[in-house]
């Protein structure tokens, strides 16, 4: 990936570790230039790219998008069609390039409703990319947070453990190689998470942003990080900031 000069993270700025993004406004962004809504997609699969760069430039070291939820299956037919086809063709020309920058790939979601050549893509781009040590990208797909605990709730109970601890819990959810989410961003104006990682998010710091994904670049990425740095973590207790440090002085 290539170097930028334009946009980076100041050193003594706190960056999150884990980006999770909801990708919305696609549609929209196509409708208001009078193009069909799977050309609003296409444009969305270069903003993927772009976070892609953001994040290994800045070393933010995981990333997690929503790329399809267990509810765009009720979507018009020929746009779940494009979707699949363009995650197809995404991955089997982007995977050798995401190798070669060292980013480790990773799909979360239920994959046994997606074609079979599909499931075997998402199989292979995992294996060949597993070894890596850079960027973490992981892709929602066929997700539902309210699944996803269900699903780790049936694991633990497979494994015959006596208790379902939040523990326990948390080894089977689907992120369960990835730190929480520091930050959620969800573009195209919304203001709601929508199923998404809802046991991974209860301490995230979530920014939404009016700007269509088609049109989140750098410069828009950079507006969400500046204001995590800015924001108090308070994690339930006394203030933090997002670095991790206290607020509270000395003596008080
Ligand atoms: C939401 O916009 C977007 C999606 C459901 C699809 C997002 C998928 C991509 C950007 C391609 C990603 C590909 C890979 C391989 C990661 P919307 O259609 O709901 O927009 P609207 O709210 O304006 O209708």
């Amino acid at each position: 990936m290539k170097n930028s000069t334009t946009q980076k993270i100041p050193d003594s700025a706190p960056a999150p570790s884990h980006v999770a993004i909801i990708m919305d406004g696609n549609g929209r962004w196509a409708k208001n230039r009078f193009l069909p809504r799977v050309m609003g997609h296409r444009s969305g699969l270069k903003s993927v790219r772009k976070s892609v760069e953001f994040c290994h430039q800045n070393n933010i070291p995981f990333l997690t998008l929503f790329a399809f939820s267990s509810e765009n299956w009720r979507r018009p037919a020929d746009e779940v069609s494009f979707l699949m086809s363009l995650f197809n063709k995404a991955l089997k020309e982007e995977v050798a390039k995401l190798h070669e920058n060292n980013v480790r790939f990773k799909m979360i979601g239920d994959r046994t409703k997606f074609s079979l050549p599909l499931q075997d893509l998402f199989d292979k781009s995992e294996q060949l990319t597993e070894g890596n040590s850079g960027l973490t990208l992981t892709i929602a797909a066929n997700y539902g947070g309210r699944w996803d605990i269900l699903n780790a709730m049936r694991k633990a109970i497979d494994e015959g453990v006596d208790i379902v601890s939040e523990e326990v819990l948390s080894r089977h959810m689907q992120l369960a190689f990835a730190p929480e989410p520091d930050l959620l961003i969800r573009t195209g104006g919304e203001v709601r998470i929508s199923n998404f990682l809802i046991w991974d998010l209860v301490y995230t710091e979530l920014y939404f942003t009016d700007v269509l994904w088609p049109d989140f670049d750098s410069g828009e990425f950079m507006k969400a990080i500046n204001s995590y740095s800015g924001r108090e973590r308070r994690f339930g207790m006394a203030g933090l900031r997002a670095d991790g440090s206290s607020i509270i002085k000395e003596g008080s």
